[in-house]
């Protein structure tokens, strides 16, 4: 065995939290009552690129309504876990969000920083409402009060990956959301 292969023993492992059958479950849910609070609209899906993309992407397909979708990509993070407060718009929208019912879509809200920069900036363009769904929300790591109309699920502290969540762009395409635990 060579030393590469000798590395992949220390690879992390990944503890299931949410199995791709619950989060199909509880996003179905969330698609009904985002239906329930805007009838007869067309809203648009904003998507927080990349980690919000499995999320916003099931989640209109569980919205019975004409949806629009649109994307932002913006970085906040860098490589590292935890936040340093500052976003950088890398990807804008490509449409307009001037009189439209926007829904956010956000994998998880750790400090808040992110998601209180891009709703100031969907505001300011004009938006006719403003929702924000998260599949998760790790609600002790707050640092900025942030409205959260959807929530998946509430979770610690625990950096998560999987549907969509990475660490260094790794671990995105789980169907699953779990926590990083050295083996
Ligand atoms: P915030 O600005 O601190 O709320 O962080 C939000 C962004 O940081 C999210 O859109 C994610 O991209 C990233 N992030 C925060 N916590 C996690 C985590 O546990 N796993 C993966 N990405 C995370
Ligand atoms: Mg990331």
């Amino acid at each position: 065995m060579t030393d590469s292969h000798r590395a992949v023993d220390t690879e992390p492992t990944v503890r299931v939290l949410y199995t791709a059958m619950q989060i199909g479950a509880r996003v179905r849910e969330m698609g009904l009552e985002i239906a329930r609070d805007l009838p007869s609209t067309r809203p648009l899906f904003v998507g927080v690129l990349k980690g919000a993309c499995m999320f916003q992407c099931d989640l209109a397909r569980a919205t019975p309504l004409e949806v629009d979708l649109d994307f932002l990509s913006v970085s906040s993070y860098g490589q590292g876990t935890t936040s340093s407060g500052t976003v950088h718009i890398i990807n804008d929208l490509r449409g307009d969000v001037a009189g439209r019912h926007v829904v956010l879509c956000e994998g998880v809200v750790d400090s808040g920083l992110t998601l209180s920069n891009v709703l100031e900036l969907l505001r300011d363009r004009g938006a006719a409402s403003l929702r924000v769904a998260t599949l998760l929300d790790k609600a002790p790591c707050r640092k900025v009060a942030v409205p959260l109309n959807y929530v998946g699920w509430k979770i610690g502290s625990d950096f998560v990956v999987g549907y969509g969540l990475d660490v260094n762009e790794r671990y995105r395409n789980l169907p699953y959301v779990g926590v990083l635990e050295e083996s």
